[in-house]
């Protein structure tokens, strides 16, 4: 191999690839690509059996066993991507702020930031080139691997970083957070800059070393209105993807209880200059119902793609941005319920027929839960889901 997957041609005609570049260039791949958010982790004997003395985020740091994390899924469940086997938190730890993962719990910081004081400290840190390197060798050990098959680099998004930071540990609510977005304006935003660089330094070096597409995780955007979103979060947010968007890579920009969010976080991913954006939908919203609200919403500022492509694939880019962005509908991540992992295959598979047809309102559809894995589920049944999105997607561009 040589050179980045996407940029030389490996992963360019893959099936995730081409339904997130799919808003862009109106060309649906034949099959609707899936993989699962947590693919990687306690559903799998095999990641237990790797896993064990070692603790999560010393796992994420030894480039071998994150980049065998990562390839597990794919080998067995035969998914349309891998993600890198990694955790939000692991900038902060690389920047060296004091964090551990809870095992059952989540992640936990030696401290919460929550005065002008305890931010002005943190934000004194920084990831060094050479914290970074075992995250590129990961990488570059994995996609290796991967072949054809792109890997999904991934980041958490300022204001879920953010939340972690001011609670000082996982919380339902985010009071603290959502009090020092409205109570001191001023930190916070210093807070979200920081963490944007930061979470942007990590995405940046995964895409260098050979992630053929990014995710932004902002897992708990939906505890904020819509109006603290724009004031407090989508900035950073789109700080955050401006760290990548010049390297050409579709991005997916994903939230749970996002429903009333959706299309500002499409433009939170135009704005930064993204030419490929994808929306990730949890399952409380129909996909067909997140097509309708992203087309009533169409992006606020023209979107103005920074760079060429990489690939030289469409060399009217930017005229189908226009096309895009004029509709305002973008492709669409998810969003299979997670709790019907457990239900019986019937009652699953209609479910995931359901959401398959639904998807065909956006312009991509990339198959994937509404949030991610639950530990207890049953690989196999995975396994199955993946077998049955393949026939489907295939007969659904038949007909
Ligand atoms: O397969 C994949 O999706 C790739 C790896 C991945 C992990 N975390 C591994 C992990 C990804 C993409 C994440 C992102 C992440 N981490 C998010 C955003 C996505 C989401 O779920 O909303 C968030 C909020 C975190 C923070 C975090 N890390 C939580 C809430 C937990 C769960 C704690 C627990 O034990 O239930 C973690 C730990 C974690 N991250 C595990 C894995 C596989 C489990 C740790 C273990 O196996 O001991």
């Amino acid at each position: 191999s040589s050179g980045h997957p996407l940029v030389d041609g490996r992963t360019a005609q893959s099936p995730l690839v081409r339904a997130l570049r799919a808003g862009t260039t109106q060309e649906r791949p034949e099959s609707t690509p899936v993989w699962f958010m947590r693919q990687a982790g306690r559903s799998l004997p095999e990641y237990r059996a790797v896993r064990e003395g070692t603790t999560m985020l010393d796992a994420c740091l030894r480039p071998d066993l994150a980049s065998e994390i990562t390839l597990q899924p794919v080998r067995r469940h035969r998914v349309d991507a891998g993600i890198f086997f990694s955790d939000i938190v692991v900038p902060l730890r690389l920047a060296g702020v004091e964090v551990d993962i809870a095992p059952g719990v989540g992640p936990v910081m030696g401290q919460a930031y929550r005065t002008p004081e305890d931010v002005a400290r943190l934000v004194e840190t920084e990831i060094t080139p050479e914290a970074l390197e075992p995250i590129a060798e990961a990488v570059a050990l994995t996609v290796d691997e991967l072949g054809t098959t792109p890997l999904i680099g991934f980041a958490g998004a300022p204001f879920t970083l953010a939340a972690y930071l001011v609670e000082g540990r996982p919380s339902r609510d985010h009071l603290a957070a959502r009090s020092m977005l409205r109570g001191d304006p001023e930190t916070w935003q210093r807070l979200v800059d920081w963490a944007a660089d930061l979470t942007g330094t990590f995405l940046r070096a995964q895409v260098l070393a050979g992630a053929s597409a990014a995710q932004l995780f902002d897992s708990w955007a939906g505890s904020l209105s819509l109006a603290d979103y724009l004031d407090g979060a989508a900035g950073a947010s789109t700080r955050a993807l401006a760290h990548v968007a010049d390297l050409g890579v579709p991005a997916v920009h994903f939230g749970t209880g996002t429903g009333h969010l959706l299309p500002a976080m499409r433009d939170v991913a135009l704005a930064a200059g993204v030419r490929d954006v994808t929306v990730g939908v949890d399952y409380r919203t129909p996909l067909d119902e997140a097509a309708r609200l992203l087309a009533d919403t169409p992006p606020t500022a023209p979107a103005r793609p920074r760079h060429a492509a990489p690939d030289g694939a469409q060399p009217d880019a930017a005229g189908a941005v226009a096309g895009s962005a004029r509709t305002g509908v973008v492709p669409l991540q998810g969003n299979v319920d997670p709790a019907l992992l457990t239900a019986p295959w019937p009652v699953l598979e209609a479910h995931v027929r359901d959401v398959l047809a639904r998807g065909a309102a956006a312009p991509g559809h990339v198959l994937n839960l509404g949030h991610g894995v639950p530990p207890d589920t049953d690989p196999d049944v995975l396994t199955r889901v993946v077998e049955l999105v393949h026939r489907e997607g295939r007969a659904a561009v038949d007909r």
